[in-house]
């Protein structure tokens, strides 16, 4: 069996006591803080930008995973470097030059994943899947956290996973949307690597527990 990695959201933390929110990550089984950026052009939502990501990297003892969800990454790709993000994820619908912006975001010394919409499919990766690290798969429509996890996903997953098996077996499958213990067990059966899950482990009694158990789904 491989590695499952967790990486919580912290778009469900306590945004009034986030220092101690990312002290329990800290002392947690979590091995990425996933960090949902958002500018309310590419999604219906805004969320947070480089200067919380700049202070949440001051004090993470676990490398920041950035999720863009903006319209011209391009724009940004230093700036989230230099504030503390280690993968940086930019959404597939809003990159026209996408093999541009990836070379990019690894040249800046990162690594370089690709967000799908739920809409998009998994083959438009073919020519792309050999220069990622990593493939974030939504199970929702982004732009808000608590949704309901969609169920064409599980397939999804077993077609990326292919995909990658063939192509550049070492690039990671992310899923980031209602994941908990039932979605998560069956996300790895099909494929995935890394579990993004923000209401489930935020909104539970004992975070750093959710953490550990959701490792072993
Ligand atoms: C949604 C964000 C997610 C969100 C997930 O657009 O990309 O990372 O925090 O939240 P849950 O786990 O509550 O579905
Ligand atoms: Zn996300």
């Amino acid at each position: 069996m491989s590695q499952i990695y967790i990486a919580p959201s912290i778009l469900s933390a306590d945004f009034t006591n986030l220092g101690s929110d990312i002290e329990m990550l800290n002392n947690s089984e979590a091995d990425f803080i996933h960090c949902d950026v958002m500018d309310g052009v590419f999604v219906p939502n805004i969320s947070f930008g480089i200067p919380v990501i700049e202070h949440v990297s001051k004090m993470a003892s676990k490398p920041l995973d950035v999720h863009l969800m903006i319209v011209n990454p391009d724009q940004y790709i230093e700036s989230f470097q230099k504030a503390g993000a280690s993968y940086l994820t930019v959404h597939y619908e809003a990159c026209t030059h996408l093999h541009r912006t990836i070379g990019r975001i690894k040249n800046a010394g990162m690594k370089a994943s690709v967000c799908l919409n739920p809409h998009t499919p998994v083959h438009l990766l073919e020519d792309i899947i050999q220069d990622l690290d990593m493939v974030l798969l939504m199970s929702v429509n982004p732009g808000f956290g608590g949704q309901s996890f969609i169920e064409n996903t599980y397939e999804k997953v077993r077609k990326l996973r292919q995909l990658i098996d063939q192509k550049n077996p070492s690039c990671l499958i992310e899923i980031d949307g209602g994941v908990n213990y039932q979605t998560g067990a069956k996300l790895v059966d099909a494929g995935a690597n890394v579990l993004v899950a923000g209401s489930f482990v935020f909104g539970s009694e004992k975070p750093a527990d959710t953490i550990q158990k959701l490792k072993l789904v």
